[in-house]
């Protein structure tokens, strides 16, 4: 084989790829490759011929193995430099952000009640949610067979006089058992439960309960600290004004309005055109209920506020339907 055939393999060699490559190495320099039987072939020469084209061949096969090892050694460096460039991380980029939760907005409204209490000096007190029937009303003054048990439709447990509580009420009288005689001033949130079945209701939804217990304590002192209250959360300008209402365990008993945030109370579908929104329960602990809490009626008086926190909460963020507090819509909870 003349010079310029080798030479046209070593420039095939420089434009190969990897199995190109393989294929070029075989052809050459494999057992039945060109230049191994080129090599093979010098024994037939004569020994002058034999020596000169053995060098020759030799040099060329040198230079030929020379050839394919820069041309694997360049294949390899520019898969490298492409695996870098495709694998590269740039630590300049600013990063994902990652997604932080935050409270439910019935948490927070939570969280802020019972800190407006606690700066009044209220202490956190909490009682269970399957309660027995005399604390959830016996001792709460709902005589057996009374029509005010219907206010609260319960779901019962099958196991003999076990309810689910229906308020937060239940806790007054854990708090006084637990402190009578001395004087008490706490807040309870927790869950309810009420056999509600139409679409505005819920079955489970959560309340505040306060209650004061100490000598002298009036109706004005009820007063003053819901003014406060209400005006701690929704700010110094909104209007309240108390209504005769009742409960069996409070006397007297009254209903605390807001003027309406809606429509400022020019009378609006959400406050029925009255231009008022129903807040809270509220009225002076009545005596059967101090005396099943182990107080003497005689010595002190007190006073209770109950309030439902999905319906503050849906004041509070002026959220006109209860349901979408309940349903874990991302589009809405992301607002908060
Ligand atoms: N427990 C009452 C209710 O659930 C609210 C209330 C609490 C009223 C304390 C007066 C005093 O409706």
């Amino acid at each position: 084989m003349a010079d310029q055939d080798w030479q046209a393999y070593l420039e095939a060699i420089d434009q190969a790829d990897l199995t190109e490559l393989e294929a070029l190495r075989v052809e050459v320099l494999g057992r039945r490759g060109k230049l191994t039987e080129a090599l093979r072939a010098l024994s037939q020469l004569p020994p002058e011929a034999r020596r000169e084209s053995g060098q020759m061949l030799n040099r060329t096969k040198a230079a030929i193995e020379e050839r394919l090892m820069s041309r694997r050694q360049t294949l390899a460096e520019s898969a490298l430099v492409q695996r870098l460039a495709e694998e590269r991380v740039d630590l300049t980029l600013p990063g994902e952000p990652i997604a932080l939760g935050h409270p439910h907005p019935l948490a927070m409204i939570q969280e802020r009640l019972v800190s407006i209490f606690v700066a009044m000096g209220f202490q956190v007190a909490l009682g269970p949610e399957v309660e027995d029937d005399w604390h959830n009303f016996e001792a709460l003054n709902f005589p057996k067979d009374h029509p005010a048990r219907d206010m609260q439709d319960s779901f019962t447990l099958a196991s003999g006089g076990w309810l689910l509580r229906t308020h937060t009420s239940p806790v007054q009288i854990r708090a006084m058992r637990a402190s009578a005689p001395g004087p008490l001033r706490i807040i309870a949130p927790g869950r309810v439960y009420r056999r509600d079945d139409d679409a505005t209701h819920a079955s489970a939804f959560h309340q505040i309960e306060g209650l004061v217990v100490d000598h002298g304590v009036s109706m004005a002192h009820l007063k003053a600290t819901l003014a406060t209250f209400v005006r701690e959360l929704f700010g110094s300008k909104v209007a309240i004004r108390f209504r005769p209402s009742y409960f069996p365990f409070t006397e007297p008993s009254a209903e605390l309005d807001v003027g309406c945030l809606f429509c400022g109370q020019k009378g609006c579908v959400l406050c029925s055109e009255t231009g008022w929104l129903e807040v809270l329960g509220a009225g002076l602990v009545h005596p059967n209920v101090l005396l099943a809490g182990g107080y003497d009626p005689e010595a002190v008086t007190g006073f209770a506020f109950g309030l439902g926190i999905e319906r503050l909460t849906m004041l509070y963020y002026q959220i006109p339907d209860v349901r979408i507090l309940l349903q874990g819509d991302l589009q809405f909870l992301e607002q908060f």
